[in-house]
């Protein structure tokens, strides 16, 4: 492949920053558009953060700056956002103004500046879903609603069938499954999704949406008591304190490795095939949340049990994992990283590093809002 010159945006990130990586272990010419928010990075560009990139730093949310960063470029993965499920239901404003606002200036600054790119990448999400795909044994398949407060509250967990009330069974989630937006995250993602393939319709620029499941891997911010369960989990591990699992920890998700996202965003720069569509990238396993914790206690050599809350977050899902047919087939997508041998990665890289633990203060604070109970 020609050599490109690439704009990250989010590229001091976890995902981002793994992407530069490959990038430019492939020859390619990058910038990085990152504002270094100290949720994630607070002592500043991180020591991870490679080489001969050229970094500007700067928010979504200026059009300015964010018009100055597509100068010139090739190619763009937007990758920057701000990522948290619990926060988003009380910094509205905050998440669908770096989210929504910043893709919408993202898009300005490249009509107005005329700059032509080859390619689009947009990192959309599975929790545009809302609860995954079921099926009903007497009513066949089924998109339900969220599960009603009045039910978690009675710790019925399950998601029930809309048409007959019977208890549902998960099936893999495929890109036609209706959109049902169960948090402002949620809504933020589907906007950037949905703004960048109609830019590619409108313009003729070939766009490509990848819907993440659970990314896990090294880099992960552990500073970040939003981030992704495994880290949190491993964190309280380290710290010898139990995993908190809401639920009953029966609850299931597909984690994909950040290696096979990262192999997922090389494909879809490369190809043409995927052009105009919305992926699902997952690893096509599903797990329990309870057996996250399992492996990642075996991982450790720690005996410390997980801790079955019977809590609840407002805005969770009950299962959701991916039918990976549709990336397999147009981008050759093909998941290598089994889970327990990429938590290997991600336990060694917390070993490397401060596991502040603060995961018990960001239920605190869910529950101030009415958001855990
Ligand atoms: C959400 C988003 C996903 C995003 C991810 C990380 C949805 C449907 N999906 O996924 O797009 O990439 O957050 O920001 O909104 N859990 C515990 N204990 C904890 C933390 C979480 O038991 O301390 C449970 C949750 O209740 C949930 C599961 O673990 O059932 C996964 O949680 P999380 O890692 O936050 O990700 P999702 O909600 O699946």
């Amino acid at each position: 492949m020609n050599k490109k010159r690439v704009l990250v945006t989010g590229g001091a990130g976890f995902v981002g920053s793994h992407l530069v990586d490959a990038l430019l272990h492939q020859g390619h010419t990058v910038r990085v558009y990152d504002n270094l928010t100290p949720q994630v990075h607070s002592d500043g560009l991180p020591g991870y953060f490679a080489q001969g990139v050229e970094f500007v730093e700067g928010d979504m949310r200026n059009p300015e700056r964010v018009r100055e960063a597509v100068r010139n470029i090739d190619v763009v993965f937007h990758l920057a956002a701000a990522v948290g499920v619990g926060q988003s239901m009380y910094e509205i404003s905050h998440y669908m103004g770096a989210n929504t606002q910043g893709t919408a200036n993202l898009l300005q600054a490249l009509l107005d500046t005329r700059c032509r790119v080859e390619k689009l990448i947009v990192a959309s999400s599975m929790s545009i879903y809302g609860e995954g795909k079921y099926v009903c044994e007497a009513c066949g398949e089924m998109a339900p609603p969220p599960r009603p407060l009045s039910q978690l509250k009675q710790k019925s967990w399950e998601a029930l069938c809309p048409l007959c009330g019977s208890a549902l069974k998960p099936v893999p989630t495929d890109e036609s499954k209706p959109l049902q937006c169960t948090s402002i995250y949620a809504l933020s993602k589907k906007d950037q999704e949905e703004m960048t393939l109609l830019f590619g319709r409108t313009y003729e620029v070939p766009v490509v949406a990848l819907r993440y499941f659970n990314i896990y891997g090294s880099r992960q911010a552990l500073s970040n008591p939003y981030t992704g369960v495994a880290a949190i989990f491993a964190s309280r591990l380290i710290n010898g304190n139990p995993p908190l699992v809401f639920e009953d920890g029966q609850q299931r998700r597909d984690f994909v490795s950040v290696q096979d996202v990262v192999a997922a965003n090389l494909l879809a720069m490369e190809r043409p095939q995927a052009d105009g569509m919305a992926l699902n990238i997952g690893s096509g396993q599903p797990i329990t949340i309870q057996g996250v914790a399992e492996e990642l206690a075996k991982a450790l050599g720690t005996e410390v049990p997980a801790q079955i809350t019977g809590k609840y977050r407002a805005g969770d899902i009950r299962h959701c994992f991916a039918d990976i047919s549709a990336a397999e087939k147009v981008l050759g997508y093909r998941p290598k990283v089994r889970f327990g041998e990429g938590i290997q990665e991600l336990v060694q890289w917390l070993g490397s590093q401060k596991a502040v633990d603060r995961s018990a203060e960001a239920v605190e604070r869910l529950t101030l809002y009415g958001l855990a109970a």
